[in-house]
């Protein structure tokens, strides 16, 4: 399928320069939203997974149909401050902005085979800081799948070594 139809490219937002793509448009449209669920449903039913990673917000969107489809669990890395029990911590960089990226210290067992799920790779800093989280848990990555990839801020070089799945590329 061709998804970018359903992406909204949105001019300087949220700043100046910047193209801002918006998923929200194909997850209005039923049809589409599930024909790419299904493809990355169909890249990860490739190899043993044992959990799913997203990061907040748009790695939730990705992830959680994906878990519900394959029946395996989804554990969610949210930003400083927001999970409720113990956590270990990275900070990263982002196409506009630094942060802090949380996981629960319980959220992956030692050598559990893990997927993450998110909207967009775009600088890779976002990804980058949940492979480390996931990776401190003991954590095996087994592939990274996401909808959009905008190929010049080139964060496939982060990703050296991992499997990586874009359904469209910018
Ligand atoms: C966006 C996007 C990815 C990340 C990609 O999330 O959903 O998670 O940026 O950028 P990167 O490859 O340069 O790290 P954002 O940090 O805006 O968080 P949000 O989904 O909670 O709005």
């Amino acid at each position: 399928m061709d998804y970018k139809q359903y992406i909204t490219v949105v001019e300087d937002w949220p700043t100046e320069g910047i193209k801002f793509k918006d998923i929200t448009t194909l997850m209005d449209n039923g049809p589409a939203f599930k024909s790419a669920i299904d493809e990355i449903v169909a890249y990860a039913n490739t190899r043993e997974i044992d959990i799913i990673v997203g990061p907040e917000a748009r790695g939730f969107i990705i992830g959680c149909p994906v878990s519900y489809a394959m029946e395996v669990g989804f554990a969610p890395v949210r930003k400083e401050g927001k999970l409720p029990r113990e956590t270990i911590k990275v900070d990263y960089g982002l196409e506009y902005g630094k942060d802090v990226l949380t996981i629960h210290k319980d959220a992956i067992k030692p050598g559990q085979r893990v997927l993450i799920t998110d909207d967009l790779l775009a600088t890779g800093g976002t990804i980058e800081a949940t492979i480390n989280l996931v990776e401190q848990l003991g954590g095996i990555v087994v592939g990274c799948a996401f909808l959009v990839e905008l190929t010049y801020l080139d964060g496939r070089e982060k990703l050296d070594g991992y499997d990586v799945l874009t359904l469209m590329q910018y």
